[in-house]
């Protein structure tokens, strides 16, 4: 039978984060959303009152699904608030001693029965799953950017994963209205493995002045279809987001084709993030703004 997955946690409230609470709660399951400090947890409950009034504005959701779809999402500052959870997803930033730590932290306070899965884009999900006493209970969740939009889900499957959780999310990541694949622990997983290789070679062209942005942007856009062009998508997942990406896939494959180039670096210490910060390989009028210049 199916397992029933009433109550999810959701640690750490960034873009992935907010996004993916909001999308379990629009799916009727309450969710504990949890961050380090009050700060934080405005930006997360903004974020997601922001997205969800979007979708109002755009006749995608009524008012009152609105109301309940916040009103099952409660907040929270300590870990402990996600005791009782049937699943909790982890969407810290990329950094593979803070997950673990959260993970052991986790471990202690869910039920021994409680399924733990991490968004990281690239980390070993084995890795930090041996930092609890259930490795067997670990599996990878990874959402795309924006996560209300984007369908993909990969599951990451260890090779202690136990044949029944992987099930579980799989049913789970449907119930959500997403498609799921199943993959084993390998930098990058599927998407990201193949994605970046690309986005990396984009930032090069354009540091050698090759191309100017838009015209890599246009061609990738209207000449093979994609929705954004390379440059655009990386200003949309974070430079920092992204640098972390290619280095973890770096070090692990050391194909250079995921070797970050350098200019990535330079914008990042330069404060240009990308949407995020307002600046990237394009300028933004707020995170979710058109371009601008
Ligand atoms: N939250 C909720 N809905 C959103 C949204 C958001 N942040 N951004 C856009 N949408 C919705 C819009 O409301 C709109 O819905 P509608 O069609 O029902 O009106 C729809 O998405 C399309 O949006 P727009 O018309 O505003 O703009 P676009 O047509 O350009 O779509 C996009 C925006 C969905 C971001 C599209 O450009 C796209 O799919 N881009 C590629 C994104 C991508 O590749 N993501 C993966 C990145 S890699 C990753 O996430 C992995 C991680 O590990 C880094």
């Amino acid at each position: 039978m199916a397992r029933e997955f009433a109550k999810v946690g959701v640690v750490g409230l960034g873009t992935m984060g907010a996004g993916i609470a909001e999308v379990i709660a629009r799916t009727g399951i309450d969710v504990v959303a949890v961050e380090v400090d009050e700060e934080a947890v405005d930006r997360g409950r903004t974020h997601i009152e922001q997205s969800t009034a979007r979708a109002v504005a755009k006749d995608k959701l009524t008012e009152d699904d609105r109301a309940h779809l916040l009103a099952r999402i409660t907040y929270a500052t300590d870990l402990a608030a996600v005791a009782g959870a049937d699943l909790v997803v982890e969407a810290i930033p990329e950094n593979v001693q803070r997950k673990s730590a959260i993970f052991a932290e986790l471990d202690g306070i869910v039920g021994q029965e409680t399924i733990l899965a991490s968004n990281t884009s690239s980390l070993s999900i084995t890795e930090i799953g041996v930092h609890t006493g259930r490795p067997g209970k670990v599996v990878g969740l990874h959402f795309f950017n924006p996560a209300p939009v984007q369908k993909l889900v990969e599951v990451i499957r260890t090779v202690v994963t136990e044949p029944d959780v992987v099930t579980d999310v799989v049913s789970f990541a449907g119930m959500l209205g997403k498609e799921p694949v199943v993959i084993g622990d390998r930098a990058g997983f599927i998407a990201n493995a193949l994605l970046f290789g690309y986005l990396n070679h984009a930032v090069s062209m354009y540091e050698s002045r090759y191309a100017t942005r838009e015209d890599l942007d246009a061609a990738m856009r209207f000449g093979c279809g994609y929705p954004m062009g390379p440059l655009a998508l990386l200003d949309l997942i974070g430079l920092d987001t992204a640098y972390e990406i290619l280095e973890t896939m770096y070090r692990q494959s050391r194909n250079r084709l995921h070797a970050p180039t350098p200019v990535l670096k330079q914008m990042i210490t330069a404060g240009l993030l990308g949407r995020k910060s307002g600046r990237g390989f394009y300028t933004y009028d707020g995170p979710d703004s058109p371009v601008v210049v």
